[in-house]
């Protein structure tokens, strides 16, 4: 790790696209040199700020004080928090307002907020005046580590997750780590399932790392900055060499298949949050690999026993309430768009930092392991 941030300073991190390139800013009280950095960017630009309402409550005036204090006009449309914005209601909405504030080609939209926001603002930027650049200021771990990362928007069907979207870059990424300080804890932890999932699925000595520093990324000490660096590095560096997700890419979905089953199983509702639910899904991913003797017993004790450390779900005992049966379940992971001609693909592991891509999975095989482990419960 380097040395520690100084506040307003900020580790660069590139994500080499071409002439999609762009920046990725991260540091400790970014969000004063938004405007500055748009204004380096799209001189003249007017923007729109797509936020929810509780990020409004928190953020929103800092945010317009921003842009603000570089010229910058910006208007603001405020939508309510969670996943049931990702939705074609929401997205019309946003659309709609953007048009009404008279967001041109040339003017910029700002996503400012969680993965939801993220990618729901990213959809329309993609959609309205048939594609309006915008910037992403992620608000959530997750968002800084991951969603905000690589272009992916979307809303959900109602055949599953992020099934309605488009891939649209976005210009630049600002990652203010303070803006983590007012995050709810459970949703902290939650997004820390994916910055675990950079270390299992790729990155040993990164995973060692996090065994040993987590509780300081937690309580906001210098490596959080240094997580959320490694994390957008590893993302960037895939994504680089893999944009629309033909191979490579995949990998980044580890525990996404059994998690957006759960998720989805769960009614998006508050009962299992995403980052959960990848947490459960990468869990099942070594717990799998393991029954397939893809990967040592070990391994998977050692993945699942950090979750577990740092309070994510780890087991199917431990999402509250019911959980949908065997058949249920068989069924979301069908709809999950990862399915090809009947065989299943998932991301398995052959140890910690170890993940691949096998697309020859028996659903059969899914089918008596989810068996099993519901009985677990
Ligand atoms: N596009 C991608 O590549 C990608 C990758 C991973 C996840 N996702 C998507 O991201 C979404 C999950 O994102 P998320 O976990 O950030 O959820 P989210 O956007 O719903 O944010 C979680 C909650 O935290 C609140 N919040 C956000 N920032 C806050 C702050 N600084 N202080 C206090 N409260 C704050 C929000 O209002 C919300 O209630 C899912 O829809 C998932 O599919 C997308
Ligand atoms: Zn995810």
């Amino acid at each position: 790790m380097t040395a520690p941030l100084r506040p307003g300073e900020a580790i660069m991190v590139q994500v080499a696209l071409g002439a999609r390139a762009y920046d990725i800013a991260i540091g400790r009280e970014l969000l004063g040199s938004l405007g500055v950095r748009i204004k380096a960017l799209r001189p003249g630009a007017k923007t729109a700020i797509i936020t929810d309402a509780t990020v409004a409550k928190l953020h929103l005036a800092a945010t317009e004080a921003a842009l603000k204090s570089a010229a910058i006009d910006s208007a603001s449309i405020v939508v309510p928090p969670g996943e049931g914005s990702k939705s074609y209601a929401t997205f019309e909405t946003v659309c709609e307002a953007i048009i009404a504030a008279r967001i041109e080609r040339g003017d910029l939209i700002v996503a400012l907020g969680g993965g939801v926001i993220g990618d729901l603002a990213g959809f329309a930027a993609a959609s309205a005046r048939r594609g309006l650049d915008f910037v992403q200021v992620p608000t959530t771990l997750l968002a800084q580590v991951d969603s905000s990362v690589g272009g992916k928007t979307g809303i959900n069907s109602r055949h599953g997750k992020n099934l309605i979207g488009a891939f649209h870059q976005p210009i630049l990424v600002v990652a203010d780590t303070a803006l983590l300080d007012t995050l709810p804890k459970r949703e902290f932890r939650a997004g820390y399932a994916e910055v675990a999932k950079c270390g299992l699925l790729g990155d040993a000595a990164f995973f060692s790392w996090l065994e040993a520093n987590w509780q300081d990324i937690f309580s906001g000490g210098p490596a959080r900055e240094h997580a959320i660096a490694v994390c957008c590095r590893a993302k960037a560096a895939i994504v680089a060499r893999d944009e629309r997700e033909t191979g490579e890419r995949a990998l980044l979905n580890l525990g996404h298949t059994f998690g957006h089953a759960l998720e989805a199983g769960c009614g998006f509702s508050d009962r299992l949050l995403h980052g959960e639910a990848v947490a459960l899904g990468m869990a099942l991913a070594f717990e799998f690999s393991a029954r397939k003797k893809l990967t040592a017993k070990s391994e998977a004790e050692r993945a699942l026993s950090h979750l577990a450390a740092v309070g994510l779900p780890t087991h199917l005992k431990d999402i509250l309430g019911g959980v949908p049966g065997v058949d249920a379940l068989m069924d979301l992971i069908a709809q999950d768009k990862k399915v090809k001609r009947g065989k299943l693909t998932f991301i398995l592991v052959r140890g910690v930092g170890q993940a691949f891509i096998e697309n020859n999975v028996d659903s059969a095989e899914v089918r008596a392991f989810l068996t099993d482990k519901l009985a677990e419960r």
